[in-house]
């Protein structure tokens, strides 16, 4: 009998309908279509409409992994959903899907550590599952983030997008499921991408709403080489942890935020652009979202098959990095 693993056995993603191009963002701000392609290899983005929140994209993507999973809510033992756009300070937006699809007998909590929020969330279920205290977890990733961008700034508000992407995970011992996970702070990078109010140290007031403080802020040029490290460390403990070498990956799946923080992430871990999934040019930087929903479409366009290795790769706000190794 071999080990026993968490294996993801469901997946959803969910995205709003309405569609914000590039060409439609320069006629918002002082930006053009060739900047950020070329910046970015952001194309598009899906918006919410005014009456979407977080926990809405959250549920329908968490009723699409539950149907994926064959599973009911009410077998879910916990819910974990990463987001640094939550419906309200509290409760956690984990809470409101829980009621919303009926997952009465599950703990439901939110994790804070923005784009890196699903891989910490696997990496928690994974712990779990492992040592026998649950047997069906649901890891969502989910992000309204174009409520808390600041439209007059081109520097931010053309970078990120809204989404949501779920999975179910439950214990497996046929050798498939999770075979690593590394999950890693840094509190310093809290200068250099954040959203400075409504919280405790600067309470929301007329002032802090002048200053437009209620939106994401970010030193780009800081955020892109700190990630471009980060990435290559957290895939080269992947492939440490799992005794495989880069040419043993299958499917890398980075956070997407910036294909040349992707492209050059590859470079360092020499996996070729063939083996690295990339839609950011769809949906842009979906924060928590970003690797749910990239894993999912990978999975429906066939990129990964049984028994491939897969890895996950993230980087954000905290900053918070880190890498999941699956044998699918
Ligand atoms: C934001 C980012 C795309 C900027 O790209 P860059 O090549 O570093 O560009 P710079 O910040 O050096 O800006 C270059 C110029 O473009 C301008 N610029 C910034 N945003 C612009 C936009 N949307 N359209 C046109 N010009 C823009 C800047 O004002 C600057 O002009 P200046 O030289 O006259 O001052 C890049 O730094 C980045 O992707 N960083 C990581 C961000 C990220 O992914 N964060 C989330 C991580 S989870």
């Amino acid at each position: 009998m071999s080990e026993i693993k968490a294996q993801i056995i469901g997946l959803g993603h969910s995205v709003p309908e309405g569609i914000l191009t590039n060409d439609d963002l320069s006629q918002i701000v002082d930006t053009s279509d060739e900047w950020i392609y070329t910046r970015t290899g952001i194309r598009q983005r899906r918006i919410a409409d005014a009456n979407t929140s977080t926990s809405d994209l959250a549920t329908d993507a968490a009723q699409k992994a539950l149907k994926d999973a064959g599973i009911r809510a009410d077998q879910l033992d916990m819910i974990i959903l990463g987001t640094a756009s939550p419906d309200m300070v509290f409760p956690a937006s984990a809470c409101v899907v829980q009621d919303n699809i009926g997952a009465k007998n599950a703990a439901a909590f939110d994790i804070s550590a923005a784009c890196s929020g699903f891989l910490y969330g696997l990496s928690i279920a994974r712990g779990f599952i492992t040592s026998g205290m649950a047997t069906y977890v649901l890891v969502i990733g989910a992000e309204v983030l174009s409520k808390i961008l600041n439209f007059e700034d081109r520097s931010t508000c053309v970078l990120f997008g809204d989404g949501a992407g779920a999975a179910v995970l439950t214990p497996s011992e046929n050798g498939k499921g999770v075979l690593s996970s590394f999950i890693r702070s840094d509190g310093a990078g809290a200068r250099s991408l954040n959203m400075p109010a409504g919280g405790t140290r600067r309470p929301t007031s007329p002032e802090t709403l002048e200053k437009r403080l209620h939106y994401i802020h970010m030193a780009g040029n800081d955020v892109f080489k700190y990630a471009v490290r980060a990435m290559g460390e957290a895939t080269r403990v992947a492939l440490e942890e799992t005794g495989t070498k880069a040419s043993d990956v299958d499917l890398l799946i980075p956070h997407q935020a910036n294909i040349r923080i992707i492209e050059a992430t590859a470079k360092r871990v020499k996996i070729p652009m063939d083996k690295v999934f990339v839609n950011l040019d769809q949906y842009g930087n979906t924060s928590a979202a970003s690797i749910p929903i990239a894993l999912n479409e990978a999975r429906q366009q066939g990129r990964i098959q049984s028994g491939d290795l897969v890895v996950l790769v993230a980087f954000g706000g905290g900053y918070s990095w880190g890498s999941v190794a699956i044998r699918w």
